[in-house]
């Protein structure tokens, strides 16, 4: 990007996506020691930022490389020279296929029909695709019944093109408890052993399994610490979001993405429109039912709708709303949030003091 001249908040052009510096270097020295605590190694996902720049900060403090969702984030990561990477997805079609093969990235596999064509493509160009097989510990999303994990394996050892590395499941299912932490670091908890028991599973009928890998923000604090697993995944971390200050694994103090944003209309009677709608705060759910975000110091205000560009503020504040009134808006799901941007401020205080890429996004 090109030079960037420090800038007060008050002078930025609004919409405008922020990240606070001081929160963020928290937040990714708090996870990494974390990690450290807990004895495994930190592959943090790529997605909840995808900025370089957050990156590199997140690989200062230990992170031994990424998760990835998608192909682009791959990409981006692999151009920009880091290489240690789990694409964390199911490579299916010609065009995946063929990068996976290409790249040699570790790749998750919870199929024989995702790991034929693949394993056919890698015979082809004489190389090894590295694979960790994909559990289903809850969540119902992709990803083999625990019970079922050796029988993949034993069906995919026919493929010596593709190299078993281990086991990883993602635990988003602990989104779902709000209101019962105690519930949840359970559930977090029951991961960890459900993971580690496949793992030992697999050793024991003669599979190598070296990485047993977990992966959340709301279950950071509990599935990494059960013995036999040895790397976490959490993403949504480096910024945290409202949903996660919902669920209670952050407070609001260490969020660090926010949109700011200003009232451009208070013509409709008790509704304050502003130049944040759809587009920039994207339209992911919040875990408490309703709205597109939490106004940042001002509880009694709802951001219960949105068009594209335009958000309806409404509750007992909104009267006393002017127009140019700024707003920081605290997103429900940061990492929806970041890939509606092409680049976000990084703000230090009141002042933004650099201008951060967001790359791979579809
Ligand atoms: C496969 C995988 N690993 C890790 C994560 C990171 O979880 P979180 O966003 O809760 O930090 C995700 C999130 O979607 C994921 O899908």
């Amino acid at each position: 990007m090109s030079p960037f001249e420090p800038v007060r908040l008050s002078e930025l052009p609004t919409p405008a996506l922020l990240i606070d510096r001081t929160r963020l270097v928290r937040n990714i020295a708090d996870m990494s020691a974390m990690a450290a605590s807990a004895g495994v190694r930190l592959r943090p996902h790529f997605k909840a930022s995808k900025c370089l720049d957050v990156a590199r900060l997140q690989l200062a403090h230990g992170a031994i490389g990424f998760t990835c969702a998608t192909m682009a984030e791959v990409a981006v990561l692999l151009d920009a020279g880091i290489t240690d990477l789990v694409w964390a997805h199911q490579p299916v079609g010609p065009a995946k296929v063929a990068f996976a093969v290409r790249t040699g990235v570790t790749v998750a596999i919870d199929s024989v029909e995702v790991a034929r064509p693949l394993a056919e493509a890698a015979q082809t160009a004489g190389r090894r695709v590295p694979y960790l097989i994909e559990v289903d510990t809850g969540l119902g999303r992709a990803g083999v019944a625990p019970e079922d994990a050796v029988a993949l394996a034993g069906e995919l050892a026919a493929y010596p093109s593709l190299e078993l590395r281990g086991v990883l499941t993602h635990e988003g299912h602990l989104m779902t408890y709000l209101g019962d932490r105690t519930g949840m670091d359970n559930a977090g908890r029951l991961v960890g052993e459900v993971l580690a028991g496949v793992a030992g599973e697999l050793r024991a009928a003669g599979h190598p399994c070296e990485i047993v890998s977990v992966g959340s923000t709301p279950g950071a604090a509990t599935a990494p610490f059960v013995p036999g697993v040895t790397e976490a995944r959490a993403g949504t971390y480096v910024f945290y979001d409202g949903n996660q200050v919902a669920l209670g694994t952050a407070d609001e103090s260490r969020t660090a993405l926010t949109v700011l944003t200003r009232v451009v209309s208070t013509k409709r009677d008790g509704t304050a429109i502003v130049d944040a709608g759809l587009k920039a705060m994207s339209s992911d759910a919040s875990v408490t039912g309703s709205g597109f975000g939490l106004v940042v110091g001002r509880p009694s205000l709802a951001f219960a709708k949105a068009n594209e560009e335009h958000g309806y503020l409404t509750g007992r504040d909104a009267k006393a709303l002017r127009v140019g009134d700024p707003l920081h808006v605290l997103p429900n799901h940061g990492c929806g949030v970041v890939n509606m941007w092409s680049s976000a401020y990084l703000v230090e205080g009141d002042t933004a003091v650099a201008r951060w890429r967001i790359s791979g996004r579809h």
